[in-house]
């Protein structure tokens, strides 16, 4: 027990010395490759074998040839060629003519969440009954361009930060373009979702009354940008594929890696924050990299077991800006995972989507014999199963301590819906199986399933 906590404070404390030499040094040569192979997306990456990948065709965004090859890559241009590049890929993503999807006035595309049903929902974004998937509707799949736009605005970060609105728009339809609409769940709508549950946070007490505008702006951002590219398949998938991307970040978050790293490369190129000195905008790079690492599920035990010894010693100092965005970490975990804590009719979805994705991950696994993965197997598992172990595992014990530090009516909301939303799986489980209360311990075995380089914590 207490050599077990000596491990875990040690490993935290490495982390966290790591963590900060990262951001303290600018890019190294690596974080550099890793901007690059975002930026170029993977129309320029080359495996040995020489192929050239599509970019966004296939569902999910894998191209299979890599299986069995080498998956050494090759980035063979100079940064110059990469910007222009860059830019000419990104007229070909952004510009509708090229999909086919005509729009006749271009001021239609940056003006359209401004139509009245869209604008009405947006006096509510503060709602944790928000309707992201009736706003994503009305807004003709722009929710994520127009409800950050619409944060920004409201906690006055375009007048503090002197931002330019039309970089601030340019900057945030690349962001949308940037997530897979093809994927189920992690689309552009769960980066919405997440957003919004992070605005609900924000606006908590305790919070709001010692947030800064800089930490605002960082978390709105790491909320929209945290499962940038996301591939709509998991870390494991990718390290028995041997994708590139588990190469390149050494099997480590090597999504959320990803992600922190797309975002970076759509805030360098949107500009948007040219106008601050380099200092801010590496510092702002590096705490957007921590908020968005700290989503990976794997390492929630972690995560935990700093928040819980926190709140055990009552020592949380919100004027301690280390502290504030430790809570930030704790806050985009719970928006990130918050699908179970909203009302039926919208978690039932979220579930119905995040499956879907799972169970097509599987089918994939099954067609090229690579072992089908924990929760992907649609013969074995059911909805209900896969939610009420989630729900046990992951989501109760991170929003009971989420209750403790913030103990509001909408903590208590949250709990509640928790409550019922499981009971409601355990309803449907009972129906289909008879036996009733299984609960699947695929999620207490994650750890040692994702990291299994690293010793168990508990
Ligand atoms: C584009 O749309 C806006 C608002 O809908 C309108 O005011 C403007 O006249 C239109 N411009 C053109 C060129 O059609
Ligand atoms: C990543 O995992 C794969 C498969 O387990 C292994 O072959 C590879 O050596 C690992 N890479 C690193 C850098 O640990
Ligand atoms: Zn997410």
């Amino acid at each position: 027990m207490g050599i077990a906590l000596i491990w875990c404070l040690a490993l935290i404390f490495i982390k966290w010395i790591t963590s900060k030499r990262r951001g303290a040094i600018s890019y190294d040569s690596s974080d550099q490759t890793a901007l690059y192979i975002r930026m170029l997306g993977d129309v320029r990456v080359r495996s040995r074998a020489g192929f050239e990948t599509e970019r966004r065709g296939s569902h999910p965004y894998i191209d299979f040839r890599i299986f069995h090859s080498n998956s050494e890559i090759e980035v063979s241009v100079s940064a110059r060629n990469v910007r222009r590049l860059l830019s000419f890929q990104r007229y070909l993503r952004s510009s509708r003519f090229f999909r086919g999807i005509t729009v006749p006035n271009s001021s239609n595309i940056l003006d359209d969440d401004y139509n009245g049903q869209a604008k009405c929902m947006l006096e509510k974004v503060g709602n944790w009954n928000f309707d992201i998937f009736l706003f994503d509707r009305l807004t003709n799949g722009n929710s994520l361009v127009s409800l950050t736009f619409h944060l920004f605005n409201l906690h006055g970060l375009i007048e503090h930060f002197q931002l330019d609105t039309m970089k601030l728009r340019r900057f945030l339809v690349m962001v949308q373009e940037d997530y897979h609409s093809q994927n189920p769940y992690h689309n552009a709508v769960h980066a919405a979702d997440v957003t919004q549950a992070m605005h609900c946070y924000l606006k908590e007490p305790k919070l709001s009354k010692s947030l800064t505008p800089w930490d605002v702006l960082l978390s709105l951002i790491a909320a929209a940008t945290h499962d940038l590219d996301h591939p709509g398949v998991n870390q494991p998938f990718l390290i028995k594929t041997n994708h590139y991307l588990a190469t390149l970040y050494k099997n480590t978050s090597v999504l959320e890696n990803h992600h922190w790293r797309s975002a970076v490369g759509l805030l360098r190129e949107s500009g948007l924050f040219a106008h601050m000195s380099l200092e801010n905008r590496q510092l702002m790079e590096s705490q957007i990299g921590d908020l968005i690492l700290a989503t990976d599920i794997s390492q929630q035990n972690e995560y935990l077991s700093m928040f819980r010894s926190h709140l055990d010693r009552g020592d949380l100092c919100l004027e301690n800006a280390n502290h504030r965005h430790f809570i930030l970490q704790m806050a985009l975990k719970c928006a990130d995972i918050c699908n179970p804590c909203r009302t039926w009719e919208l978690s039932k979805q979220w579930s119905e989507k995040v499956t879907e994705e799972f169970f097509h991950q599987g089918d994939i696994e099954k067609k090229y014999h690579l072992g089908v993965s924990p929760l992907c197997d649609r013969q074995t598992e059911t909805i209900a199963n896969i939610q009420i172990g989630f729900m046990t595992y992951l989501v109760e014990p991170l929003f009971g301590e989420w209750a403790r530090f913030s103990n509001t009516r909408l903590s208590q909301t949250m709990l509640g819906h928790l409550g019922l939303n499981k009971a409601s799986w355990k309803g449907v489980q009972r129906e289909q199986s008879g036996s009733g209360d299984d609960v699947d311990p695929t999620f207490e075995e994650m750890d040692s399933d994702i990291l299994p380089q690293e010793p168990r914590l508990s």
